[in-house]
């Protein structure tokens, strides 16, 4: 199971499997993740992953095209988007 580190709060959590990180946000306050619409349009979750970016499955297509056009650097991702593998490790979060 990943340890998810949110580095504004400094919260941690071990993210439980078959959930999105969004659902571990709300689970959980500290995590300190903006969300608004949650369907990819308004960029306002978007997270610089700066460990463990191996960790995370790769961007959906609404993702990308909206990080895309907001000329995002690769390390960003959307909170509402984002599912993290199954296994181990360590994925630090900021949001940004
Ligand atoms: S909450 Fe709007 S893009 Fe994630």
């Amino acid at each position: 199971m990943p340890r998810l580190v949110f580095e504004r709060t400094g919260f941690a959590v071990d993210y439980p499997d078959g959930v999105s990180v969004a659902e571990a946000c709300d689970r959980d306050i500290r995590a300190g993740v903006p969300f608004s619409c949650r369907h990819a349009n308004c960029g306002i979750c978007r997270l610089e992953v700066t460990e463990g970016m191996d960790l995370c499955e790769p961007r959906t297509e609404w993702e990308d095209e909206l990080l895309t056009y907001l000329k995002e650097r690769p390390s960003v991702r959307l909170g509402c988007q984002l599912r993290i593998a199954a296994g181990g490790g360590v994925v630090r979060l900021r949001v940004i």
